[in-house]
Parts: structure tokens; sequence; C-alpha cells
């Protein structure tokens, strides 16, 4: 009875994940149009350098798509040449095992269509951005927390429009190798003094 018991749970269990856990990426409209600041290619500094999102509904959609639309979130994404044998920055078209898009940029409430305004964002990159190639994504919500449609910066193969950003502990590493440069030089040149001085005495 009990084992019976858990079975049905399990099962139940297991149809309800598959009934509302899992929403992928393919079945979502992209409804939004998002552009981002930084110029393809550009190479922008965690922590330091600003980037701004704008996004809106795309106007060829019919009106009323976006009615079940309640808020965004704005997210910085992976770019697949920077996924490469990274195993936890890994694509999933299910979404809630998806690892493209990490970094949160805000989280907003959604601006309907018929106003037709475009809303926008400034962000300063987080510090913990590491050096990467990236792209902007935007998810829509329901009320029931569930992402109804999205957008991007970059084409759905994502090599088009991205942008770079070097990570501030990469930054630091190449500030430790001028550091070790110097105190090396600086060792040298104080036997070097210690040198002459010592064939100076002997003269
Ligand atoms: C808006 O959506 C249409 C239809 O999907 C698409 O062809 C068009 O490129 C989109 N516009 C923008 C600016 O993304």
């Amino acid at each position: 009875m009990a084992s019976r018991l858990f079975i049905a749970s399990l099962l139940l269990f297991c149809l309800m994940e598959n009934c509302y856990g899992a929403v992928h990426l393919s079945s979502l409209k992209q409804t939004l149009v998002v552009t981002a600041s930084p110029n393809p290619g550009q190479v922008l500094k965690a922590g330091e350098d600003e980037i701004t999102v704008n996004w809106g509904f795309n106007q060829s959609f019919p009106a009323g798509t976006d009615s079940a639309y309640t808020n965004v979130k704005v997210k910085l994404c992976y770019a697949p040449i920077s996924q490469i044998d990274r195993s936890w920055r890994k694509t999933n078209d299910d979404l809630t095992k998806d690892k493209t898009c990490q970094y949160s940029i805000v989280s907003k409430p959604y601006n309907p269509s018929t106003n037709n305004v475009k809303q926008s964002f400034d962000w300063i990159i987080g510090r913990d951005v590491p050096t990467a190639a990236y792209f902007v994504r935007v998810y829509a919500y329901n009320s029931a927390g569930d992402e109804v449609g999205y957008g991007q910066t970059s084409d759905a193969k994502k090599t088009t429009n991205l942008f770079e950003i070097q990570g501030i502990s990469g930054r630091h590493a190449s500030l430790d190798i001028a550091a070790a440069c110097f105190s090396a030089f600086s060792v040298v040149s104080l036997f070097g003094f210690f040198y002459i001085e010592k064939s100076k005495a002997k003269m």
C-alpha cells in the first residue's frame, strides 16, 4: 500500500514537472525587440563599463500577443564561442536547466505594447562577470512566473552582434605579471648596485 502510494506520488510529481516546470526556449515566440549599446566586437571592462539595453514589443505581432506579460528579466548570456568545453555554461532548451544566461541585469514590470514605449536600462557590468563573449536576452514572464516570450541582441545561432567583456581577475593576472617583472628587475638592480659598490671598494 505504502509503496503504491509512493509510486503514485512519484508519477504525479513527474507529471507536474513536465506540465509546469519546463518551459522550452524553442516553444517561445520572439516577440521582443532588444538592442544593447556595445558595438559588435567591442571589448568592455567588468566593474567599470556600462551597457544600455533597450527593449520593446515587436509590433509585427498581433496586438494583444503580450496581454499576459507582467514583467521582464534582462540577462547577460554567454555566446557559443565561450561555451565550448564549459559544461557549466551549457545551453539547454529546457529553461530550468539552461546555463546560457547566468547574469541578471535587471527585473522590471512589463510595459504593455499599447503604450508603445521602449524600455531602457543602464547597467554597470557586474564585477563577477568573467572574460567571455556575450549577448543580451530579455525574457517576458506571466503572473505565474513562467517565460512567455523573449528577445535577444544576437541572431538565432547567437553568432552575430556579440561583444566581449574582460573580467576583473583576468586584468589582475596581467597586473600581477607586471608586478612580478618589476620585483625581478629590482632584485637584479640591487645585486647590480651591490656588485658595482664592491668593485669600487676594491679599486
Ligand atoms: C519582428 O517580427 C517579425 C516577424 O517574426 C520579424 O520578421 C522581424 O524581423 C521582427 N523585427 C525586429 C526588429 O526584430
